[in-house]
């Protein structure tokens, strides 16, 4: 498969539309999405924001081609998923978006260094070492990248992954609470790499997160419910503060 180049300006590097999707649980499917719309556009991060359940990691493994929704399109940097096969899905996930795991996934058995360079090496790349060891000094891990996972902090596995989500300048940056599982202080600085590396290569980044302050760093936050999101109580802009977030998830009962 040839990469999908750079959309035109107008198009949306993700677009959602009409997303369905269940979860067998027992003989009775939970429609647990049920008509998802959703436009990021390069340089944007839109943060989603709902109740335990609702089905916020369920659209992004839906998005990075992780799982299939039963009906409904998605579109990454223009490129119809479903029309992609499994190979093709795979590669475009591996290319062009970047994945940041709540619990970090990283690969125990590879040092901090060469989980930042698997991106390449799945993809049967050759690594490209100056932009690993850019990312390493990036996230400030240098002294972490001889170490195992099983010798690093859950902050420190973070940045890893952060940087290894980040390594090849991803048009489309997926994070599922990023900060859900680091301390206050890591968290703040995990925010700051996404929100630079976001404007330095002009990714479009969908953000996952429980924490009012994370989303106000978003520039535009939306309220899932119900299986939807709502884009008619959606914060853009200058509204995004932490303070309006708090106050709309308290008027949605979030
Ligand atoms: N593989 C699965 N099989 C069956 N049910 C599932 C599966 N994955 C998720 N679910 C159900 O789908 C619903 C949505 O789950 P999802 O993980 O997307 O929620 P979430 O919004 O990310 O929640 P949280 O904020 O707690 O992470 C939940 O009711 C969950 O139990
Ligand atoms: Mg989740």
């Amino acid at each position: 498969m040839s990469t999908p180049s750079t959309p035109a300006s107008d198009e949306a590097v993700l677009r959602v539309r009409n997303l369905h999707k269940s979860h067998a649980l027992g003989a009775t499917p939970i429609e647990v999405l049920r008509g998802v719309d959703l436009d990021i556009h390069a340089g944007e991060m839109c943060a989603i924001m709902g109740p335990s359940g609702v089905g916020k990691s369920t659209l992004l493994s839906c998005v990075a081609g992780l799982e299939s929704p039963d009906r409904g399109e998605i579109r990454v940097l223009g490129e119809d998923m479903a029309a992609l096969d499994e190979h093709g899905r795979t590669l475009l996930r591996r290319r062009r978006v970047g994945i940041v795991y709540q619990f970090f996934n990283l690969v125990p058995t590879l040092t901090g260094y060469e989980n930042i360079v698997l991106p390449y090496l799945i993809d049967g790349a050759a690594p490209d070492h100056d932009a690993a060891s850019r990312m390493l000094d990036r996230v400030g891990m240098r002294a972490r990248a001889e170490h195992l996972p099983s010798q690093m902090s859950g902050g420190e596995m973070q940045l890893i992954s952060i940087a290894r989500a980040l390594v090849r300048r991803p048009a489309l940056v997926l994070a599922d609470e990023p900060t859900g599982n680091v301390n206050v202080a890591t968290g703040r600085r995990i925010m700051a790499l996404l929100a630079d590396a976001l404007r330095d290569a002009g990714s479009a980044m969908l953000l996952v997160t429980h924490n009012a302050e994370d989303a106000a760093r978003a520039h535009r936050v939306v309220f899932m419910r119900d299986g939807l999101l709502l884009h008619d109580a959606a914060l853009a802009g200058p509204a995004v503060t932490s303070a309006a977030v708090h106050d709309r998830l308290k008027e949605l009962g979030i």
